[in-house]
C-alpha cells in the first residue's frame, strides 16, 4: 500500500531517463523474514543532472556506498518511496544493501513466498520492493544474480540467464550465480528458490542451437507438466516458422507457483506461471484448461521477442507488447485448433466483456494517457482490443507485408524500449500507407457503432451500402473522430451463392474485388456501390464484418430469412455463426422485453425453430462438431446483457432458460441421439477433434438437463448425467455433468457428486478451485448463503488469488441472479471481501470490485444499492491506490 495519496501520472509528462544503469550485480541472502539484498550498480550520467533519484518501496536500508565509500547521512534521503542521492559523480559504482521480508509480502508483488517457495513478480513496478533502482522499462541493464540459501529449504536456486558459478559457504549455505547476457528492464527480473523438481526436454532451433527446456514444479505436480512442455515446443517452432523468430538463450525455464496475481510472467529465460496456467492433466483439467495452458505458454514465450528483445518505453505503451503478443498467441491457437471456432471464442469474450469495459466508468484507450496505478491497466482493452488493432493492421497490410513490417520492427528496435508509434511506423514504411487516422484506435476509448443500410436498384442492377460510424463518449473523452474501419465483406444472392464484387469507385472506375473485399471506412458517413448485378431478381444479402474484421458493433436490418441464408450458406465461418447469434438476439429480445415465462417456439420463435431444426437435421453428417456446438449454443447472459442500456437481469435469465427449455423439449430425441453419437471409447486426449466432440456432447447434455424438472423426463436425464459423472475418465466430462447436477432445481441431485468430488480432490488445490466455482455459480438467490459458508471451508483461503477468483469472482461475475438479488445482499457481501482484500492484496481487491462499478447499467434500486457499497469502500481508511482509482472513477 502506498503511503502517499494516489496521484495520476500523465503520458505527456514523459521524460527520458537522465542516468543509465549499465549493469547490476545482485546478491540475495534468502531468509523468509529477513532477506538481504545487495546490489552493485554501474551508474552513468547521461546529461548534466547529478542528483540521482531511485525507486524503493518498503526497503530497510542497511548500507549505501559510492565507489566503495559509505555515504554520510546528509548525502542521501529515503522518503516517499524514493532514494535521493545528491551530487553523484558522472560515472560510478553504487553499492546498496537492504533487508526485505518475503513472508510478510501478501501483495504478491516483489519477492514473496508462495508456500515455501521464494518467487518474484516485478511487472509492472515490483522491482522497487526488492532493491533501489530506476524502476522503469526504458532503463536496460545487464543483470547478474547470486542466490544464497539454506540447501535444506531451497535446494533449487534459479534466476534469469545462464548459471555461471556455484558453491557452498562455510556456514553450510549453498549458492548459485546467474548471468543474463541480454540487457533488460528490471520488470523482467526474476528469481525462484525452493524445493522443486523439473521435467526436461530440448529444442533445436532453426539455426541448429540446442536449448534446454525445463519446467519446475513441486514434486506432486510432476505428472502435470507434459502438456506445457508440448505447448512450449510447438510455440518455439511456430514463432520460427511464422515470424522467423528464434530463441536466444541456452536455457528456457518455466516455474509453476500456486499464489500468483495474474496468469503468468515472461521474465527473461525464467517464466513464472500461475500453476493454473501451466499444469494440466486429464483427470483434473478440462479441455478449456488445456487450451488455456497452450495459449498462455505460447503467450509468454512469444514475449521473448514482442516484449523482451523489444520492450516498452513506458507503461502507457503496455499494449505495444500485450496487444501484439495476444494477437500472436491467438494466431498460434488458431493454427493448433479449429480456426473458425477459435475466432468465435475470441469474439465472444471481446463482445461480452471488453465491450462492457469500454462502456463503463473504467473505459480507457488501448493506450491510456494517464493512470494512478498501472496494475489497473492490465485489462481486456489493453490486451484484447489491443490484439484486435494489430489484427486490423495485419489484414490491411496482408500477410507478406505484415511479416516484413514485423521483421523491420524487431530488427530496428532490438534491445530498445519503444512506443506504439514506432510499431505503426514500421507498418507505414513497408506498406507505404499513411496510418495517421488509424492511430485513433489507440487514443479513443469506447466501442464504435457502425450502422449499415442497403439500397438495391434493379433498374441499374446495382446495390449501395450506406455506412455511418460513431463512437460514444467515454469518461473524459467526447467528440470522437471517425476511425479507419476495415469491413471484410461479400454479397450473396437470395439462394446464398456468392456474387462477384464490382465496386464503383468515385472516379467512375470499376474495381473487381473477386468474391470478397475489404471496404475501408474512413468517414462518419460513407457509401459503396456495387454494380453488375444483372442476374439478381431481389436484393443481395450482404455478409459484413467477416471474421470480425474490426472491433465494432455493426447493425444491418436483416430479415430473419436473410439471416437463415447466411447461417446456412455464407463462406465465412464466423459470419455463419454470427448470423445465428443475430437471429437469436432478434428472437430473444422482444421476449425479454415482454418478460415472458413460457415460450411456444412455433408462435414466438418460428425462424429460430427452423434454424435449430436445420442444424439438428444435418448434425448426424457433420464433420465439424466444434462449429455445430457453437451454432447450437444460445447467446450467453453476458452477451444479451450487453444489448441493454439498462440490464433486465431476471427477464434475461428467465427468457434464456425458457428458450433452452423449449428447445430441449421440442428436440428431445435429437439431443439424446446426438449426445449418444458423441460418446467415444477413445482414451482422452486434449486434441482438437476430441475437444470438439466433447463440447458438442456436453452441449447436448446441457439441453437434456433443461428438462430436469419435468416429470416425464426427470429420471432419464438424471441418470444420463449421473452416469456421465460416474463413468467419465476426464475432468471435461466429469465437470460438465457435475455442474448440471449441482445446478439442477432439485438440490439433492448435486449433493453426493459434490461430496464425492471434494473427497477425491481435497488435496489438489487447482481442482478444488473448480469445486468452489461450480457452487458459486448455482443460479439461485440462496447461493449467497452457500458462498458465505464456503469462505470458511478449510480448502478456501482469501490469501490465494485463484481461490478468490474461483469463489468470489465467479459469484460476482457469473451468477447474475444471486449477485444482483434485489435485497443488495450480494453487493454488500462483495464489498466486504473487497475491503478485506484491500488490506493485503490491493491488485486482487481492485479486480474484484469491478462488477460494482457497472452500476449505471442497472435499474434504480440496484443503482442505489451498488453505489452505497462503492461509497462504503471509498470511505475506508488505508485504501490502496489500486482500489481508490477504480472506486473513484466509478463514483464520478
Ligand atoms: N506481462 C504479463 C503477461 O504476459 C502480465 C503480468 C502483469 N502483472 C501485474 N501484476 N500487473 O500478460
Ligand atoms: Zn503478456
Amino acid at each position: 500500500m502506498s503511503s502517499s495519496p494516489a496521484q495520476a501520472i500523465y503520458l505527456r509528462n514523459y521524460q527520458a531517463p537522465e542516468f543509465a544503469l549499465d549493469a547490476i550485480d545482485l546478491t540475495f541472502e534468502l531468509d523468509p523474514q529477513a532477506t538481504k539484498v545487495s546490489a552493485e550498480i554501474q551508474v552513468r550520467a547521461l546529461g548534466e543532472n547529478r542528483c540521482l533519484v531511485l525507486d524503493g518501496q518498503d526497503l530497510t536500508l542497511l548500507s549505501l556506498a559510492i565507489d566503495g565509500r559509505p555515504l554520510d547521512a546528509d548525502e542521501y534521503q529515503y522518503q516517499n518511496d524514493q532514494l535521493t542521492l545528491l551530487n553523484v559523480p558522472s560515472a560510478f559504482c553504487l553499492s546498496t544493501q537492504v533487508e526485505i521480508n518475503p513472508q510478510a509480502n501478501s501483495a504478491l508483488e516483489g519477492l514473496y513466498l508462495s508456500n515455501a517457495l521464494y518467487c518474484t513478480q516485478c511487472e509492472a513496478e515490483g522491482f522497487r520492493r526488492i532493491s533501489f533502482f530506476l524502476d522503469r522499462p526504458d532503463v536496460l541493464s545487464r543483470f547478474t544474480t547470486k542466490l544464497i540459501a539454506d540447501p535444506q529449504h531451497a535446494p533449487i536456486l534459479l534466476a534469469n540467464g545462464n548459471p555461471i558459478a556455484q558453491g557452498t559457504l562455510a556456514d553450510g549455505r549453498h549458492w548459485v550465480q546467474w548471468q543474463d547476457p541480454f540487457p533488460k528492464p528490471c520488470y523482467l527480473f526474476a528469481l525462484v528458490a525452493g524445493d522443486l523438481v523439473c521435467i526436461q526436454d530440448t529444442f533445436v532451433t532453426q539455426s541448429g542451437r540446442s536449448v534446454d527446456l525445463q519446467i519446475w514444479v513441486e514434486a506432486e505436480n510432476q505428472h502435470k507438466c507434459a502438456h506445457a512442455m508440448r505447448s512450449l515446443k510447438a510455440a518455439m517452432r511456430w514463432d520460427e516458422e511464422v515470424y522467423g523468430r528464434e530463441y536466444d538463450l541456452d536455457i528456457y525455464m518455466i516455474v509453476a507457483v500456486n499464489d500468483f496475481n495474474m496468469g503468468a510472467m515472461e521474465n527473461k529465460g525464467l517464466n513464472i506461471f500461475n500453476s493454473a496456467c501451466a499444469l494440466a492433466d486429464p483427470q483434473t483439467t478440462t479441455d478449456l484448461g488445456f487450451q488455456r495452458v497452450e495459449s498462455v505458454i505460447a503467450h509468454e514465450y512469444f514475449h521473448n521477442w514482442s516484449g523482451n528483445r523489444v520492450t516498452c518505453r513506458d507503461w502507457f505503451q503496455l499494449s505495444l507488447k500485450e496487444g501484439f503478443t495476444v494477437y500472436r498467441d491467438q494466431a498460434f491457437s488458431a493454427d493448433m485448433n479449429f480456426a473458425g471456432v477459435q475466432r468465435i471464442e475470441e469474439v465472444t469474450m471481446l463482445r461480452s466483456a471488453q465491450f462492457a469495459e469500454d462502456a463503463s466508468p473504467t473505459a480507457h484507450p488501448v493506450r491510456p494517457d494517464h493512470y494512478m496505478e498501472i496494475n489497473n491497466f492490465y485489462t481486456l482493452t489493453v490486451y484484447e482490443k489491443g490484439a484486435e488493432i494489430v489484427r486490423m493492421l495485419a489484414n490491411l497490410l496482408g500477410p507478406q507485408a505484415f511479416r516484413q513490417a514485423c521483421d523491420l520492427y524487431f530488427t530496428r528496435f532490438d534491445g530498445q524500449a519503444v512506443t506504439v508509434e514506432d510499431f505503426v511506423a514500421c507498418m507505414e514504411e513497408i506498406s507505404q500507407r499513411d496510418l495517421s487516422q488509424f492511430m485513433r484506435w489507440y487514443h479513443q476509448a469506447g466501442t464504435p457503432h457502425v450502422q449499415v443500410q442497403g439500397q438495391y436498384c434493379p433498374q441499374t442492377a446495382s446495390y449501395r451500402l450506406d455506412f455511418q460510424q460513431a463512437t460514444p463518449d467515454t469518461p473524459g473523452q467526447t467528440n470522437k473522430q471517425p476511425l479507419l474501419i476495415p469491413i471484410t465483406m461479400g454479397l450473396l444472392d437470395a439462394q446464398g451463392r456468392p456474387l462477384p464484387l464490382k465496386l464503383k469507385l468515385a472516379s467512375g472506375e470499376i474495381q473487381a474485388l473477386g468474391l470478397q473485399g475489404v471496404l475501408e471506412l474512413t468517414q462518419a458517413q460513407q457509401s459503396f456501390e456495387f454494380i453488375g448485378l444483372e442476374e439478381l431478381t431481389e436484393a443481395p444479402i450482404p455478409s459484413l464484418l467477416r471474421g470480425f474484421s474490426a472491433p465494432v458493433k455493426l447493425s444491418f436490418p436483416y430479415t430473419p430469412t436473410q439471416l437463415a441464408t447466411l447461417m446456412a450458406q455464407d463462406t465465412d465461418a464466423f459470419n455463419r455463426w454470427d448470423a445465428g447469434q443475430r437471429l437469436a438476439l432478434d428472437t430473444l429480445m422482444p421476449l425479454i422485453d415482454a418478460q415472458v415465462t413460457q415460450i411456444d417456439l412455433a408462435q414466438d420463435a418460428p425462424m429460430l425453430l427452423e434454424a435449430y431444426r436445420a442444424l439438428l437435421t444435418e448434425a448426424e453428417h457433420t464433420q465439424d462438431q466444434a462449429m455445430l456446438a457453437s451454432m447450437l449454443r444460445l447467446p450467453s447472459f453476458a452477451y444479451l446483457a450487453e444489448q441493454y442500456a439498462c440490464i433486465p437481469v431476471e427477464a434475461i435469465e428467465q427468457v434464456r432458460q425458457a428458450m433452452r427449455f423449449a428447445l430441449a423439449r421440442t428436440f428431445y430425441p435429437q439431443w439424446k441421439a446426438l449426445y449418444q453419437a458423441q460418446i467415444s471409447q477413445q482414451a482422452y486426449a486434449p486434441e482438437a477433434t476430441q475437444i470438439a466432440q466433447r463440447s458438442l456432447k456436453n452441449l447436448c447434455l446441457d439441453y437434456l438437463l433443461a428438462l430436469a424438472a419435468v416429470p416425464e423426463y426427470q429420471q432419464e436425464v438424471y441418470q444420463i448425467a449421473l452416469t456421465q459423472w460416474r463413468t467419465s475418465d476426464n475432468m471435461t466430462d466429469a465437470r460438465a455433468a457435475l455442474t448440471l447436477l449441482a445446478h439442477a432445481p432439485d438440490a439433492s441431485w448435486g449433493r453426493d457428486p459434490l461430496a464425492e468430488f471434494a473427497q477425491r480432490w481435497q488435496q489438489d488445490a487447482l481442482t478444488m478451485d473448480q469445486w468452489f466455482s461450480i457452487q458459486a455459480t448455482r443460479p439461485y438467490a440462496d447461493t449467497l448463503q452457500q458462498v458465505q459458508n464456503l469462505l470458511q471451508h478449510p480448502n478456501f483461503s482469501l490469501k490465494n488469488p485463484n481461490k478468490v477468483r474461483a469463489l468470489i469472482g465467479a459469484f460476482a461475475q457469473q451468477n447474475p441472479l444471486a449477485f444482483h438479488q434485489i435485497s443488495g445482499a450480494g453487493y454488500a457481501w462483495l464489498a466486504d471481501q473487497v475491503i478485506e482484500l484491500n488490506g493485503f492484496n490491493p491488485q486482487i481487491a481492485a479486480r474484484l470490485v469491478i462488477p460494482l462499478t457497472r452500476w449505471q447499467r442497472y435499474q434504480d434500486t440496484r443503482q442505489t444499492l451498488m453505489r452505497a457499497q462503492l461509497e462504503r469502500i471509498q470511505a475506508q481508511a488505508n485504501l490502496s491506490a489500486d482500489v481508490y482509482e477504480i472506486v473513484t472513477k466509478a463514483l464520478q
